[in-house]
């Protein structure tokens, strides 16, 4: 596979074109950012982390029937996916109260979300990543309401899974963020990642508020041990998935 020209470049990845159109290169950066990256900084081996844990949960996903652009990990920092047309919304499903959640409705931190909530906030950093309604949402023709309805079954879906897969890893799985995009033929497929960087991951041997975090909150909050929270939580997946293979 020879690698061509940068595609586009995120704040947690670079895309690049192969000599295959159908197939581009995501090179995943140690660069974090918070708060519509008005906090910089650099997370140690986190492009190989988030890449590693990301091939896996998307493979384990595969495996259960869900569509997703991962084709496989040529390096421990690179993902080849399927090139997809990105919808401009970042699709955020929460199991408990947390983060915006929280401050936006005054929900208690912990609070219990049975069923869980399904959010679409339109992924548009001059914005500010605002919260959607499904009705503003076809107006500005993001997506179409069939796409919405799959996106929010496939959300569920996915959620499920996770809950399981997470909670094997001693992990409550607290809230996350999913990308999808639409393929040549049309096909809505699960796309971007699934990393410490877009959910909320709390130990469940751990009790304290702050000692439980083992997510990107400890760098958007300063809680201190990045690192070590992210390494952990990629040791804990590839032993779940070692036992599972
Ligand atoms: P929020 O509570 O800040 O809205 O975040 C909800 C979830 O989405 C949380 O798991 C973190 C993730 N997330 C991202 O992946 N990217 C973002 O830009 C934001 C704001 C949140
Ligand atoms: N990814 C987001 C940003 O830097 C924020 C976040 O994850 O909290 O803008």
């Amino acid at each position: 596979m020879s690698v061509n020209s940068k595609l586009y470049e995120g704040k947690a990845k670079i895309l690049y074109t192969t000599d295959d159109p159908e197939v581009l290169l995501a090179d995943f950066k140690d660069d974090a950012t918070a708060f519509n990256a008005q906090k910089r900084g650099s997370i140690k081996e986190k492009g190989i982390i988030n890449c590693s844990i990301s091939s896996k949960l998307f493979q384990q996903l595969e495996a259960h029937g869900i569509k997703t652009h991962f084709i496989d990990s040529p390096a421990p920092n690179q993902m080849r996916v399927r090139a997809v047309k990105i919808l401009p919304l970042e699709v955020v499903v929460r199991n408990i109260a947390a983060g915006s959640l929280c401050q936006q409705t005054g929900l208690p931190l912990g609070t219990l979300l049975q069923p869980p909530l399904v959010e679409f906030y339109y992924k548009n950093d001059l914005l500010g990543d605002p919260l959607l309604t499904r009705d503003r949402l076809l107006l500005m023709a993001l997506a179409t309401a069939e796409q919405v309805d799959t996106i929010t079954h496939l959300a569920l879906q996915i959620n499920d899974f996770l809950i399981g897969f997470w909670q094997q890893c001693g992990i409550t799985l607290v809230d996350f963020k999913l990308e999808f995009g639409v393929d040549s033929q049309q096909q809505v497929l699960l796309a971007d990642e699934i990393s410490p960087d877009t959910c909320r991951l709390w130990d469940i041997a751990e009790e304290d508020p702050n000692r439980r975090v083992m997510d990107k909150d400890r760098f958007r909050r300063d809680l201190g041990n990045v690192e070590n929270a992210y390494q952990e939580v990629l040791q804990r997946v590839l032993k779940v998935v070692e036992a599972t293979n």
